[in-house]
């Protein structure tokens, strides 16, 4: 994809109509952050707050993200952060795999652009459209797997933690193994700027 820009991107995802989510949305939310991160972050798909700032994981789920981030020192400014369907799914229902499927080439773009060597895959959903789709994200999370020289970590989304505190604990030894995975790869530096 070699004349890709983040220009032609953002542009592409406004005047997409590859599916109907577009057709009830207030915002399209492409997703934000650093845009040569070496971390990048997956969720499910917009929320209300995301449709109506156009902006992903600014609602209660982000803001656990956040600070599950700054646990282990990362800005979130550092990172780039995006979701599988950039439109928000009426009601906040799970993406169909034909919307998945439909999207996927906003995503490919994203991802060739942000070039990350890390990606944390936040839920099922995003577990199952790029990692397996067979996945058992309460069995499978924090393994690790490499595809092409980036390493991807299947983790709960931030709003399962919300809803099931039990689960935390697993979350946060997701976020251990993130940092050093990051360090291992010499990359905390260039997130944090020092280690
Ligand atoms: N949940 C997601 O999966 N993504 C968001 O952007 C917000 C909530």
């Amino acid at each position: 994809m070699p004349d890709i820009t983040w220009e032609l991107f953002e542009k592409q995802v406004e005047a997409c109509r590859l599916c109907s989510l577009c057709e009830r949305v207030h915002h399209k939310v492409p997703g934000q952050g650093d845009p040569h991160a070496p971390l990048m972050l997956i969720g499910e798909g917009p929320g209300q707050d995301e449709d109506e700032q156009g902006l992903a994981f600014v609602g209660a789920a982000g803001q656990l993200l956040t600070r599950m981030l700054s646990a282990i020192s990362l800005p979130r400014e550092r990172v780039y952060i995006c979701n599988i369907v950039k439109c928000r799914p009426p009601g906040n229902r799970v993406p169909t795999p034909e919307e998945a499927e439909a999207c996927r080439i906003h995503l490919r773009m994203q991802t060739w652009l942000v070039r990350p060597k890390v990606i944390v895959l936040l839920g099922a959903t995003a577990a199952k459209n790029l990692l397996n789709p067979e996945i058992w994200i309460t069995r499978e999370r924090g393994i690790w797997t490499e595809r092409k020289g980036v390493w991807m970590l299947p983790t709960f989304h931030p709003s399962a933690l919300l809803r099931d505190e039990t689960k935390k604990p697993a979350a946060w030894e997701d976020m251990k193994s993130l940092r050093k995975k990051l360090m291992e790869l010499g990359l905390y530096t260039d997130i944090y700027g020092q280690e």
